[in-house]
């Protein structure tokens, strides 16, 4: 299976995976009886890298790479502009790889207008590029606001051919840090940052730390139901079902050991209260993937819906929690201990 069509595939078992249930459920807010605010006044808007957004959510990159995910993105990327909601493409390798025949082609960015718009590539990729230059173009091609490196070893290791030399990777990201002309971002892609990666990436400069834990959208399942091979070495499928930290395991140690780094929270955001919940523990912006998946296939009215639900629900958190704007949200709204989540 190539490149192209294996991430075909990843959205065909991606639409199968979101849970009912996840990390966030064990976390409750303090409702506010008296709640000394209007619902109508509450407002959501922030900045992303001096751009202003009508919410603090997000959408999560999925997908660059084939034509299916070129109608996804621009259903997503309608949505946004739409409702004045940030994205994230998915990675830009293959485009950046294969040019015209490889989505984005078309401009993402026409159809996001001016929102933050944050381009994508997979930092194990880096030491195959002629020169960190090269990213430029896949900046360039979407005028990106932000540049957002995944790290992604447990899902390259159930590829046939995955790249699973991370040797060194750290020097490679610095360099782009060195060289990058818009902030850059590290995210993972749904097993959690931990806290000695953390503090590697905020020592070389990453302006922004995107925890993705476990939660929502599972990589090893999806790699492991897409391969065969991989099967053979594994004695069930699920042994790598519970790897990694939950999204509010990584965001608690990551905010505990550097609380002064921005730090944006994803994997498993299923509504606005798991935005407003991801907040409370001190994420500035929430992203948001695996749910949008379904309406981002099927049309951008779809995700209108769905972003205008997680909005309306972050603001009706605030209303109940008797707070003004959701960067108010902070850990004094949240109910009972959660350092042992
Ligand atoms: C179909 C699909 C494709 C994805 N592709 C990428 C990608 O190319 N680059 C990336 O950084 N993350 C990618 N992700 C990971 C998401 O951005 C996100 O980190 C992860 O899915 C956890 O969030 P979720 O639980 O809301 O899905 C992808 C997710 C999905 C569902």
């Amino acid at each position: 299976m190539n490149n192209l069509e294996r991430k075909r595939r990843h959205i065909d078992v991606a639409l199968e995976q979101q849970p009912a249930r996840n990390c966030f459920d064990s976390i409750r807010l303090r409702h506010r009886a008296l709640p000394n605010v209007s619902l109508k006044e509450i407002t959501l808007d922030t900045e992303f890298f001096g751009k202003t957004a009508a919410a603090p959510f997000f959408v999560s990159s999925m997908t660059g790479g084939p034509s299916e995910s070129e109608r996804i993105n621009r259903h997503l990327a309608e949505a946004c502009n739409e409702l004045g909601i940030a994205m994230g493409v998915g990675s830009q390798r293959i485009a950046m790889q294969e040019g015209s025949v490889s989505g984005l082609t078309w401009s993402v960015r026409n159809a996001v207008g001016a929102r933050p718009l944050f381009a994508n590539f997979g930092a194990v990729n880096l030491p195959q590029l002629n020169a960190i230059q090269d990213l430029g173009r896949i900046l360039d091609s979407i005028e990106a606001d932000a540049l957002i490196l995944h790290l992604n070893p447990m899902q390259e290791v159930f590829q046939t051919n995955g790249d699973t030399d991370w040797t060194n990777i750290i020097d490679h990201i610095a360099q782009v840090c060195a060289w990058s002309p818009v902030p850059v971002v590290v995210k993972e892609v749904g097993f959690g940052l931990d806290v000695q990666s953390a503090k590697e990436l905020a020592s070389i400069g990453i302006n922004v730390l995107d925890v993705a834990g476990m939660g929502g959208t599972r990589f090893a399942d999806i790699e492991i139901a897409l391969n065969a091979e991989i099967r053979q070495t594994l004695s069930t499928d699920n042994v790598f079902d519970h790897w990694g930290y939950t999204t509010i395991e990584s965001l608690g140690m990551i905010k505990k050991e550097l609380p002064t780094m921005t730090c944006w929270a994803s994997g498993g955001i299923r509504n606005g209260l798991d935005v407003a919940k991801s907040m409370c523990l001190g994420a500035s912006a929430v992203g948001i993937a695996g749910k949008l998946l379904r309406p981002a296939t099927e049309s951008t009215d779809a995700v209108i819906i769905a972003l205008r639900q997680f909005m309306s629900e972050l603001r009706i958190s605030c209303f109940g929690l008797g707070v003004r704007s959701s960067i108010g949200l902070s850990r004094s709204h949240i109910l009972g201990n959660v350092d042992a989540d």
